[in-house]
């Protein structure tokens, strides 16, 4: 009896502590459910992307130059975030004046790296402009550099001196190298392609090592970079804490060349047979060899000539032969054979004769355009890339449209291409506007982040903190 009642007890309990459990997880998907104003969010009312920016209300410091911090602050810009760039008076960031084509003008590697943000410029080694910066410290909430190690302690502006003037702030930089026996080197990205294993595995197998054509280093770098900014800000929301954040060139390259280190490990269970060097007989070694245009993810693929190949380079078109869709490739190029006969219907058996394989495709593919094959070829889902030009790349409506490729317009250079936002969200739309001219936003920054009146503004100017020194003070 007295069994049953615990037992009858026992299960009331379990009953109660489910509700409970129900009950708080309930409440707690409620919470989730609603916004900042307890209530439950709606879509926007307004038209696609216009309902405010995502990183609205956000400031930044931008202390980049070159390439790969100002890619990083670019995106934040584009974003919302209000980026203020600071240059050095009369040179500014040193891109300004690289390959020029319009003279007088700034650069299109200088105007197409750093959209939508303000300039000001301030002489991070006189004594009023580190006043100027540490007011900028207080009133910003991200401080971006990728000056050389030390730079930025040498200004003064060390961890522990920003930290003191603004505890919230998240200090964001990017460096060649981790902490390490290379920390203290300079690193431009050809650098980081070789640090970080992208040149020893691009190129074919008997040439040099070769370094990719897309700035996955810099650009590459930049784009970890904003990633660790924003979770950073994140869980400042909840910490009340800035924090440092670092993205090394060498471990950015690394973290898009994780495949290959997947084959280096890969190696020590036999050769790795969807590389062209296995079905050529040729013994691997004991890396990861270059791997010359073979596909990258176990689905053979190779460049193949199309019409019109002897006078145009970009006349090529990327063929991986699918398994799932073997069938398909053999009908398009009239081998119908192939498909049931053992010597070509299993990858495995297709391993040793890939190069033949793909000299048959090629004779197909020569006799078409690029894009003829394409159409063809994406009518029975077989996965094809035509090389598409720079030029092609510059006139493609579609990409217009999308606002992957925008005209820009610049008060000295006039018209120029440059490529939008690549991240699509439909609530924070990204509009391209150009880039500053060097300290055009100099005093607009003084006067109303920095609220210094008209007197304190002619001060700071006098002491000579934002102007280049004089030609005369130069030579003297
Ligand atoms: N006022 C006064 N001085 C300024 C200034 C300003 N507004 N802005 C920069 N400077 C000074 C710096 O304080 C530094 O002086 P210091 O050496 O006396 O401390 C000097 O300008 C040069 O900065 P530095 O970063 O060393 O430039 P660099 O042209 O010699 O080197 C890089 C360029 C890119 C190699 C180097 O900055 C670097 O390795 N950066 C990190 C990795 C990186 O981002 N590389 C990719 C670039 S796309």
């Amino acid at each position: 009896m007295a069994k049953k009642k615990q037992k009858k007890g026992k299960a009331a309990a379990k009953k109660s502590a489910r509700k409970v459990v129900k009950l708080a997880s309930k409440k707690a998907h409620a919470a989730k459910r609603v916004n900042g104003n307890g209530q439950r969010p709606r879509p926007s009312s307004k038209p696609w992307g216009h309902a405010g920016k995502a990183l609205e209300g956000v400031r930044i410091l931008d202390f980049t130059h070159v390439q790969s911090g100002p890619t990083c602050t670019q995106l934040l810009a584009w974003f919302g975030a209000d980026v203020i760039k600071v240059e050095r008076p009369g040179i500014g960031d040193i891109t300004r004046g690289q390959l020029v084509d319009v003279k007088g003008a700034d650069s299109l590697y200088f105007t197409m790296l750093n959209h939508n943000k303000r300039s000001i410029t301030i002489d991070s080694k006189h004594p009023q402009g580190k006043r100027v910066l540490d007011e900028l410290v207080k009133s910003c909430d991200v401080l971006v550099e990728n000056f050389a190690p030390g730079a930025l302690d040498r200004m003064g502006l060390t961890w522990e001196h920003i930290h003191k003037l603004n505890p919230r702030m998240v200090v964001a930089s990017v460096k060649g190298f981790g902490p390490g026996p290379y920390e203290d080197c300079k690193v431009y990205e050809n650098v980081a392609q070789c640090a970080g294993g992208s040149a020893s595995t691009t190129g074919f197998r008997e040439g040099p090592p070769l370094v990719t054509g897309a700035q996955i280093g810099d650009s590459g770098t930049g784009l970890h970079l904003a990633l660790g900014i924003v979770c950073a800000l994140f869980q400042r929301n909840r910490t009340g804490r800035g924090q440092k954040v670092l993205a090394a060139m060498q471990d950015g390259v690394l973290n898009l060349c994780r495949v290959k280190l997947r084959d280096q490990q890969r190696l020590k269970a036999g050769p790795l047979t969807e590389y062209s060097q296995y079905g050529e007989g040729i013994p691997f070694g004991d890396s990861t060899p270059r791997a010359g245009n073979d596909s990258g993810g176990g689905q053979p693929g190779w460049f193949l000539k199309c019409k019109g190949w002897e006078n145009d380079p970009d006349a090529y078109i990327y063929f991986i032969t699918q398994a799932p869709v073997w069938g398909e490739i053999c009908d398009v190029i009239g081998e119908p054979t192939w498909k049931t006969d053992p010597e070509y219907a299993s990858p495995r058996a297709r391993l040793p004769k890939l190069k033949k394989i793909f000299e048959r495709i090629e004779q197909w593919t020569m006799t078409k355009t690029k894009f003829e094959v394409m159409e063809i070829c994406n009518n029975v889902d077989i996965p094809v890339g035509p090389i598409l030009s720079m030029k092609e790349i510059a006139e493609e409506p579609s990409l217009r449209k999308t606002g992957t490729v925008v005209e820009v317009d610049h008060p000295t250079r006039g018209k120029y291409l440059t490529v939008g936002n690549p991240i699509k969200m439909s609530d924070s739309i990204s509009e391209v506007k150009r880039s500053p001219l060097l300290g055009e936003h100099t005093d607009e920054i003084l006067k109303d982040v920095l609220k210094l009146s008209a007197k304190e503004i002619a001060e700071v100017k006098n002491s000579g903190a934002l102007s280049a020194p004089k030609k005369e003070e130069k030579a003297a």
